[in-house]
């Protein structure tokens, strides 16, 4: 890995810094650090924890929900209002695809086509996006594409040409994006293929997404959203619509597909004994290799594939993912005891082709919280044209309010360089991205092509208060 060992030595201590804290955490209503007592048939309010009287905090958790998985042919989304289970007895009002939270993860292999209808039965404006999904401009979900409440979209059935990767999907309508993200619509999209199937990685029960998220509540236990271009923080995480959750793990490697789903907010993740997570993947599917690492940055929309060893695991040992930019425990892992201890850690993992020779360069500036290159978002106004099939290096920059995930639909792109602020490219933004985290002071480049549809496509923010704002451009591939 490529961190120095100072680097590393002061990660440690901050790491345990963070849990030694967890009382002070506790007391201004974050999740505190858990002796765990037990999960279920409780009434105990994950958000306060008790404490036990040698004065240590401790949280009841609950068991980590694992989304339904569904194929994406004939599959109809319907957006609703309904109420959210969020565990150990707590539920919010929200706005569910299918009446779940999240929504079902989606699951096709690369070659399969996909026939995909939405509806809405909000009582607002939506269309469903599939981020990170490279398909035609009418399938994007544009918000040209929007439906009024009560209507519905029948997306033009598309082949699934690209490689095998973890993609979301979630509403795109201009300037209420943030509100119905945040209120629970959202959900994950794998694509599988035959690179990724001939590494043999953990499936099945030991593979598990993890829909990362935050969210504050009113004193009826409900969502409270304010919308804002400064984008909405919540105090809470969610994994997978949990709160406080853990989940047992055998004497085994795990595959962790983990999503960012947060309006606005960057984690740094880690693990709270300092082990390493062995990172194989990210927005765009498998790396070339894999790397170990004790830390890593996931911002709003980018997404992580982590392999946990936790085959040395005895019952009941435990161990906390946790963020520790937020100082947050996210998940509890408990050992089980079950479980060979078999399986390995593979080193190589897939071929990729590295974009060369640019046609031509493009600037983008990420102005204020609502503006690229000094315009708001304008639905009607087209601000530059990509010729189809050709390199091009996208320059992108800010004068401050960062950092901005800057995301690109229709193709995903490969990182060159960070000049300024954190100054270097991070192992997991290597091979194929489609968004990108953009500090301030920071000027990130990165080689794009778009060599599989032409049409109407966007660049934006993915700091949803930045996008709804008018941090968002068209452009067309022609
Ligand atoms: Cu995840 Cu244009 O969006
Ligand atoms: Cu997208
Ligand atoms: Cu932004």
């Amino acid at each position: 890995m490529s961190t120095t060992d100072s680097r590393t030595l002061h990660r440690r201590q901050f790491v345990r810094l963070a849990a030694a804290s967890a009382g002070l955490f506790s007391a201004s209503g974050v999740l505190a650090s858990c002796d765990v007592t037990d999960t279920t048939h409780t009434h105990v309010s994950p958000l306060e924890p008790s404490f036990a009287p040698g004065g240590k905090a401790t949280v009841t958790r609950n068991a980590l929900r694992i989304p339904a998985t569904v194929a994406p042919t004939n599959l109809t989304l319907r957006a609703q209002a309904g109420v959210a289970d969020l565990g150990g007895g707590r539920t919010s009002t929200a706005w569910l695809y299918n009446g779940q939270f999240p929504g079902p993860t989606l699951v096709a292999s690369t070659g399969s086509s996909a026939s995909l209808k939405f509806e809405n039965a909000l009582s607002q404006q939506s269309i469903t996006h599939w981020h990170g999904m490279v398909v035609p401009h009418l399938v994007d979900g544009h918000p040209h594409q929007v439906v009024s409440s009560g209507n519905s979209y029948v997306y033009p059935i598309f082949t699934i040409q690209q490689r095998a990767a973890l993609n979301w999907y979630h509403p795109h309508p201009h300037k209420l994006t943030g509100e119905q993200v945040y209120r629970g619509l959202a959900g994950a999209f794998i694509v599988r293929d035959g690179v990724e199937a001939a590494l043999n990685l953990p499936s099945g029960a030991y593979e598990v997404p993890l829909i990362i998220r935050d969210a504050s509540f009113d004193s009826n236990g409900n969502f409270t959203f304010k919308s804002s271009s400064s984008g909405f923080f919540g105090n809470t995480p969610l994994i997978n619509g949990t709160l406080a959750p853990f989940l047992a793990v055998d004497r085994a490697v795990y595959r962790f597909r983990v999503l960012n789903g947060c309006n606005a907010r960057v984690l740094t993740l880690a693990l709270g004994n300092g082990a390493a997570f062995t990172l194989i993947g990210n927005d765009g599917g498998l790396l070339e290799s894999a790397v170990q690492l004790q830390q890593i940055q996931i911002g709003p929309g980018e997404r992580l594939d982590l392999l946990v060893d936790f085959r040395g695991y005895a019952q009941n040992q435990n161990v906390m993912l946790r963020c520790v930019a937020a100082g947050w425990d996210l998940l509890e892992f408990r050992g089980s005891g079950q479980g060979s201890g078999a399986g390995s850690l593979p080193t190589a993992l897939s071929t990729i082709s590295p974009l060369t020779a640019p046609k031509r360069t493009r600037f983008f500036s990420f102005d204020g919280m609502t503006k690229v290159n000094g315009r708001v978002y304008d639905m009607m106004r087209i601000d530059f044209n990509v010729p189809f099939g050709e390199t091009e290096l996208w320059q992108f920059r800010t004068n401050g309010n960062g950092p901005h995930p800057v995301h690109v639909h229709g193709a995903s792109f490969q990182v060159q360089s960070r000049a300024g602020g954190r100054g270097q490219v991070f192992p997991w933004e290597r091979g194929w991205k489609d968004t990108v985290l953009v500090g301030d002071g920071e000027t990130v480049e990165v080689l794009i092509r778009f060599d599989a549809f032409k049409g109407l496509y966007l660049l934006h923010c993915h700091q949803l208060g930045h996008e709804d704002n008018g941090m968002m451009s068209n452009f067309e591939v022609v």
